[in-house]
């Protein structure tokens, strides 16, 4: 998808975050399955992750990171003109995430839809946003990221089950003010051909949930670790060049890089690449693991409320997910 750099034309003007009380360190892990602390600190820079209960849905983390959101942005439900949704974990099949977060906002006044591109969820949500707002078809519009990831793994595959942790992020995007705040740039890629490498295979329509899924554990997600590894490095790389050079800027420029919280030794090699400096990237993996979509709105937030965002900061951030789709964006706070 191409766009060209330009004046901005929206902007995110208030983040917000939620996650579950209830935190599960390495060790914990230990005594569920073959694996041990050293190794997924290593191998992924994890320490502990936030996983929610089990009567607390996605639509539940959801709402409580809208709430926050509207709140910094001084808006109420009544505001909002489209809410979207990621999540790869909704909380049934139908109706969608977005219609569930809506009656429990009370965003009456919404047209509420989710869409799924995984991982790469809040930045194709971001330049979703911006084209509702651009066409004139909303003034207000709430993106919301969340993820029970711990709903769709497999506790018994220590190759997956170590990585992952629940969460919610949500941001409200509105038109920007002239100021030159706002989005700076976008860049949205996929590449349908690499599905297997991280996906469900069961519990879909094609091979509807019955005792052979659940006996196959195919519902569970199935990750080839290593593959999946190299094309996330190769697509977060292409991602933040794209976005950098649409918005006319290099790495030197880029106050703080916020990426997908994957896996540390990634962040890294996308830093590296970016040419951006260690002390300019906002890592939180450790504490979260890889909240697919719901990362990079609740690593925004934390950053703001650390202070490393303060008003007219660049921001560049770029993620990676299952499909295999990736995005980056570069956005003046
Ligand atoms: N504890 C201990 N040992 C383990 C564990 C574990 N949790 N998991 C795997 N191992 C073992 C393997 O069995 C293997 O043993 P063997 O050599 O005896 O066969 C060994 O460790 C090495 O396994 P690899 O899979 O080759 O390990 P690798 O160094 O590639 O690290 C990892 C695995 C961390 C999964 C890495 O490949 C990775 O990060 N991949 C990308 C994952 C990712 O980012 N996914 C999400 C991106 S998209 C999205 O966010 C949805």
């Amino acid at each position: 998808m191409i766009q060209a750099a330009r004046q901005p034309r929206a902007r995110i003007v208030a983040t917000g975050r939620w996650s579950p009380p209830r935190v599960v360190t390495n060790r914990d892990l230990e005594s569920m399955v073959d694996t041990n602390d050293e190794w997924i600190r290593s191998r992924t820079g994890i320490t502990e992750r936030r996983l929610a209960d089990k009567d607390t849905g996605a639509a539940d983390m959801g709402a409580n990171a809208a709430r926050a959101a509207m709140d910094r942005a001084g808006i109420t439900a009544a505001d909002v003109d489209i809410l979207i949704v990621s999540t790869a974990t909704p909380d049934r099949l139908l109706p969608s995430t977005a219609c569930d977060i809506q009656a429990l906002l009370g965003a009456r006044n919404a047209a509420a839809y989710d869409y799924s591109t995984a991982c790469s969820g809040f930045l194709y949500g971001l330049q979703m946003a911006e084209a509702h707002i651009v066409a004139g078809q909303a003034k207000t519009v709430l993106v919301v990221c969340t993820e029970k990831m711990s709903s769709i793994i497999d506790w018994t595959d220590r190759a997956t089950c170590v990585l992952f942790g629940d969460g919610a992020g949500a941001a409200v995007i509105q038109a920007a003010e002239g100021d030159g705040r706002g989005i700076l740039s976008g860049y949205m890629k996929s590449d349908g051909t690499l599905a297997e490498l991280l996906y469900r295979p069961g519990g879909g329509a094609k091979f509807p949930l019955d005792i052979a899924v659940l006996d196959e554990r195919s519902h569970f997600v199935k990750m080839a670790g290593p593959e999946v590894f190299k094309s996330a490095v190769r697509s977060m790389c292409d991602a933040a060049e794209n976005a950098l050079q649409r918005a006319g800027c290099t790495g030197d420029d880029v106050d703080l890089l916020v990426p997908h919280q994957a896996n540390i030794r990634i962040i890294d090699a996308t830093a590296k690449y970016a040419k951006i400096p260690p002390e300019k990237v906002f890592v939180n993996v450790d504490r979260y693991g890889n909240m697919s979509s719901a990362s990079i709105p609740v690593a925004l937030d934390e950053a703001r409320e650390a202070g490393r965002l303060p008003e007219g900061a660049l921001v560049l951030m770029v993620a990676f997910g299952a499909g295999f789709t990736w995005a980056a964006n570069v956005v003046r706070m």
